[in-house]
């Protein structure tokens, strides 16, 4: 079974990817989501979406869905589809190739298959729980960097970053002294990707959904690395809080946003 979810998360992420694909630098509706922040959604997060949903509920009718634009859908089931049909909506939306379709399989709460498409580099990055992470393909793993001084970092920001209580502007001077550099890429689906295939030696960041990691999450863990929330050393979906790395940088990361954020 877990194979023809896996085979159709992949199937559903290709054909939504086609879909961003089409209509990027096209001119597109773009809304605010609030007033208050700067969350966009455009005509093409939606359309990923449907194809996506529709294309899973063909095959699973009766499944749970929980996808950024459309919410918790579906029946009460043990399996969950975990949705972002297109992460980096705002790099999206301003004509940058920096985004991607991210599909998580969760199988009585544990995920068990992910799947993070780069439509533009045509890079496909897919996990299945206790089988490996592969980057088209091909079986990929973290980096080796030993030493924080030494790694290079990704984070990003929450829409609501002025109000927002994890205090992480400050969070991300420490880092960006402490490290070789530190970027900020705008898709956390694929930042967590890039742990997985070793570009990336550790990514942190606050409030972010179960659809921007869920699939990322498992990457990053078959491929070697670790990922919890802050303040543990378990990893919850759920949670907001992030933290994955290449496993040999987890705590030197840990010790800096323990001391950063009360
Ligand atoms: C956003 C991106 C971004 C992260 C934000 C997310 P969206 O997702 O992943 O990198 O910093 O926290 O909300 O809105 O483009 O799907
Ligand atoms: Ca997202
Ligand atoms: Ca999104």
């Amino acid at each position: 079974m877990k194979e023809r979810y896996f085979t159709l998360a992949v199937n559903a992420a290709l054909e939504a990817g086609k879909i961003t694909l089409d209509y990027f630098n096209k001119k597109i509706k773009v809304e605010y989501k609030d007033e208050m922040s700067n969350n966009l959604v455009t005509e093409v997060d939606k359309k990923a979406e449907e194809c996506i949903i529709g294309m899973i509920k063909k095959e699973f009718p009766d499944h749970t869905f929980l996808a950024e634009e459309s919410g918790e859908t579906g029946d009460v089931s043990e399996v969950k589809w975990i949705i972002d049909p297109l992460d980096g909506t705002v790099n999206y939306a301003h004509g940058i190739p920096i985004f991607s379709v991210t599909i998580a399989v969760e199988d009585k709460g544990e995920i068990i298959a992910g799947v993070v498409y780069d439509p533009t580099r045509n890079e496909l990055f897919t996990a299945k729980k206790g089988e490996g992470a592969f980057l088209n393909g091909n079986r990929i793993k973290v980096s080796s960097s030993k030493e924080l001084e030494k790694s290079l970092l990704v984070t990003g920001f929450p829409y609501n970053v002025k109000e927002n209580p994890y205090n992480c502007i400050d969070l991300f001077k420490e880092f960006l002294l402490n490290s070789r550099a530190l970027r900020r890429l705008g898709s956390a689906a694929l930042d967590a990707a890039w742990i997985g295939c070793g570009r990336f030696d550790g990514f942190y960041e606050v409030t972010l959904k179960p659809w921007d990691i869920a699939a990322g999450s498992l990457i990053v863990t078959e491929a070697g690395g670790k990922v919890t929330n802050f303040f543990s050393d378990s990893f919850s979906v759920y949670n907001g809080s992030f933290l994955a790395t290449n496993g040999i940088i987890h705590n030197q990361m840990m010790e800096v946003i323990r001391k950063n954020i009360k």
